[in-house]
């Protein structure tokens, strides 16, 4: 679509929030004022796109939040926006603000919403991903992660202190739904001694054997990251297992949790949101739609909703092996 048949844009987060979802408003909302466009922001994502929710961006309403996580247009997951009814009063309530084009922060079903949404009412849409859990198709990274993974790196530093202090076996779960991006990062960066991720088959044996082995080298503590979405079962059931297995050590369990969605976004994050906030209007300017704005290879590039849902991104063999070999 050319640039003079889009004036008027909106912007909206959804999904769990990520930290540097600011920073893409900001750059959104910046970038479209540079280029004379009128800006709305949408709350609480398509919940409030269908209540038509809605207000003027300034450039002066987004100062002040480049270092803030969280997002100021909040955020939801929407079951209305699932129904062909929803998606037709988002649709009424855009048209009521003469919205020509939107942009679209989150993550996989944030943008499997707005493909379905971009076919049925041919409005165009560009996806900016935002999510810690760095699972889509199309980009390195997404918004959020390497703030997570600072979070939790963190997080199993002062665990280790402990672990170390009254040799236990530590098993700190993280987030990530079914993609292990953020365990296995932490897990290299923190020096973990075991990673159990959804992508890579393993069993209670296999770890039961590695764990042994540590203990003969002399292992007296230990940290194993476990990704909520692993395939063995729930962190607390696989701990439960190993002890009764090993009696060398105390096992305990950590769940980080939420604290992973939160706080100030790294400088990383906010390089990686304000260059995708900047490049979906230029992109959109330029004729993208329906597409996921990204980064590949530290290039900004586009890819179609279509495969950045359905391509599966999975954690590089490299990373995994070497994980392994660093543990020892
Ligand atoms: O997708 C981000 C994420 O934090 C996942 O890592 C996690 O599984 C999920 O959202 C948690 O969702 P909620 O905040 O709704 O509990």
């Amino acid at each position: 679509m050319a640039k003079d048949r889009i004036k008027r844009i909106a912007v909206f987060t959804s999904g769990g929030d990520a930290p540097g979802m600011n920073a893409a408003i900001r750059a959104v909302v910046r970038t479209a004022a540079y280029h004379d466009l009128h800006i709305f922001g949408i709350n609480n994502g398509y919940e409030g796109m269908i209540d038509g929710d809605m207000r003027r961006l300034d450039i002066r309403d987004v100062g002040n939040i480049i270092y803030r996580g969280g997002t100021i247009l909040k955020t939801a997951r929407s079951m209305r926006f699932m129904t062909p009814e929803g998606r037709k009063h988002a649709y009424e309530a855009l048209m009521a603000f003469d919205v020509d084009a939107c942009i679209a922060i989150g993550g996989n079903g944030t943008f499997t919403g707005a493909k379905i949404f971009s076919e049925e009412y041919n409005i165009p849409i560009i996806g900016i991903p935002g999510t810690i859990d760095n699972d889509l198709y199309g980009t390195d990274y997404t918004i959020g992660y390497d703030t997570a993974v600072n979070t939790a790196v963190q997080a199993v530093d002062k665990i280790r202190d402990t672990a170390d202090s009254h040799n236990r076996l530590f098993f700190v779960e993280v987030m990530g739904r079914n993609s292990g991006f953020i365990a296995l990062s932490t897990g290299i960066a923190s020096g973990a001694g075991n990673v159990l991720i959804p992508e890579v088959d393993t069993t209670l044996e296999r770890l039961v054997e590695l764990l042994r082995l540590g203990v003969k080298r002399k292992k007296m503590f230990g940290i194993i990251v476990v990704a909520e979405g692993n395939k063995l079962g729930s962190t607390q059931k696989i701990a439960d297992k190993v002890k009764k297995a090993i009696d060398f050590y105390d096992t305990k369990v950590t769940i980080i949790g939420h604290m992973q969605r939160g706080g100030s976004p790294s400088a990383l994050d906010r390089l990686l949101s304000s260059r995708l906030g900047f490049g979906a209007v230029e992109g959109l300017l330029a004729g993208h739609a329906n597409e996921m704005i990204g980064l590949v290879n530290n290039e900004v590039v586009f890819t179609s909703f279509e495969d950045a849902i359905t391509k599966e991104k999975k954690p590089n063999q490299n990373l995994v092996r070497m994980a392994e070999i660093l543990a020892i």
